[in-house]
């Protein structure tokens, strides 16, 4: 089975280095130069844990090979397209195709007539884009579509970051969106090493599978809003919203996962694809208050995590030294893209705070995004905290829930923390003489 997987982004990388692991020849094609040498050269440009032992190991065997060159699909019979589909500026943040289309433009090219290729989707695309991509290749290579030579397909990835490998080598399942029975059994081949640990291939027609991808997102986005604005009744009522997402979470049509409340959600995905599907709706004239309420209430979550902050330096937040650890948009990763932080720091500034900040994914990339320049970095949490006025605990970093406490009490000008994950316990707070507010609890 050889395999060319087309944009070596964060889903290309992972999805190219994962197949060669089970020895199928895979070649990662990528219009960036820059990024094909820094490969080549086993370089490897994304903060992924195990990302780059894996692409190492396979490129030195060979079953993993890097090229600028699009022309090398010929060679393959199946071919993903996992390029990025980013929110467009304009309106709702409807996904922008413009990449997809181009890579099916140069695809058409190179496939080779009596060869059985199978283009795959892997980026995450708006419902009809299969469709679409049909369409395209009956005008640009009709002499394909006639003898049935080549076949579309969706293949969502279901991917988390910080544990993408694990995603992919053990996935609650695996969504294949199909028009043809030779597609089916081309992709069963594909995916016969995953099925063999039981992972569920669900085969579907393309439709419906582009419409997984993006319920699958919005719903666990909704979950996530959900458990924040309960945060918000207990903050008033008392109740703790931990164990209310245990209780919850004990019901099995329910589960616990995705509902650890929290500053909002970020990412690439979750914000994009919300906004994405919301447009689907519009497009297509349908009613949708549901997406569009867990995204009007995660931009305002920010705004109210401003505002708890504001708060908790009264009677003025003008020069007040905030302490601020973790900046991603979760741990494990160094993605800032669509961090609540993002929205958060930049409103503090505004109002005169000085913040000084730690991450332990921190690299010079972070300086470069939008006022993380004008903010002074520490490579040593103590120091960051030191005369701080207040701790706002942003992403949990493992490496803050060890925290000496003692420590932090003595380095902080004014014993106050605000713990955006509740990574501690109010018990402990209590023993140091330090005030704490979590979320989702009266403090
Ligand atoms: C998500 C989906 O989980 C994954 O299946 C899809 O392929 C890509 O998008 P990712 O964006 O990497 O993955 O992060 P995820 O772990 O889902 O978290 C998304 C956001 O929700 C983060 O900002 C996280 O902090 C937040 N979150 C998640 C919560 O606030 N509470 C939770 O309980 C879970």
């Amino acid at each position: 089975m050889k395999i060319a997987v087309i944009g070596a982004g964060y889903v290309g990388l992972v999805t190219a280095a994962c197949f060669s692991e089970f020895g199928y020849e895979v070649i990662c094609i990528d219009n960036n130069k820059y990024k094909i040498k820094q490969l080549k050269k086993k370089i490897i440009p994304i903060y992924e844990p195990g990302l780059s032992d894996l692409v190492k190991k396979n490129a030195k065997s060979k079953y993993l090979l890097f090229s600028n060159s699009i022309s090398k699909i010929k060679d393959a019979n199946i071919i993903f397209i996992a390029v990025g589909t980013p929110s467009t500026r304009r309106g709702d943040g409807e996904a922008d195709l413009k990449f997809v289309f181009s890579v099916v433009k140069d695809i058409s090219k190179f496939l080779i007539k009596r060869k059985k290729q199978l283009v795959i989707t892997k980026s995450t695309v708006p419902v009809g884009t299969g469709k679409k991509i049909q369409d395209m290749m009956c005008e640009l290579r009709p002499d394909l579509i006639n003898n049935k030579d080549y076949f579309i397909a969706s293949n969502p990835e279901f991917l988390r970051e910080g544990s993408a490998i694990e995603d992919f080598m053990r996935p609650d399942r695996v969504v294949c969106g199909v028009t043809d029975k030779q597609a089916e059994e081309i992709l069963k081949e594909l995916y016969r090493p995953l099925n063999l640990r039981e992972a569920p291939v669900l085969f579907a027609d393309l439709e419906s599978a582009e419409i997984i991808k993006y319920a699958s997102n919005a719903f666990l986005a909704l979950k996530v809003s959900f458990i924040n604005e309960i945060a918000n009744l207990c903050e008033k009522t008392g109740g703790n919203v931990q164990m209310i997402a245990k209780g919850m979470g004990l019901d099995n049509r329910i589960g616990p996962k995705f509902l650890h409340p929290g500053p909002g959600f970020g990412g690439s995905c979750f914000p994009k694809d919300t906004r994405a599907l919301y447009a689907s709706f519009k497009k297509n004239k349908i009613n949708n208050t549901l997406v569009k309420s867990v995204i009007n209430f995660n931009e305002d979550r920010k705004i109210s995590i401003v505002n708890k902050i504001k708060n908790l330096l009264k009677p003025k937040i003008k020069n007040k030294v905030i302490a601020f650890l973790g900046v991603t948009f979760k741990p494990n990763t160094d993605d800032l893209r669509e961090s609540p932080s993002l929205e958060i720091i930049p409103r503090l500034r505004k109002l005169g705070a000085k913040i000084h900040a730690h991450d332990p994914a921190f690299n010079p990339e972070f300086i470069k995004v939008k006022e993380l320049d004008k903010i002074k970095w520490h490579s040593n949490v103590l120091e960051a905290i030191k005369n701080a006025d207040l701790l706002v605990i942003h992403t949990e970093w493992n490496e803050y829930r060890g925290l000496d406490l003692l420590k932090v009490k003595k380095a902080l000008k004014n014993p106050i923390i605000l713990d955006l994950r509740n990574i501690f316990n109010l018990d402990d707070m209590k023993r140091y003489n330090i005030k704490y507010h979590g979320i989702g609890f009266k403090s």
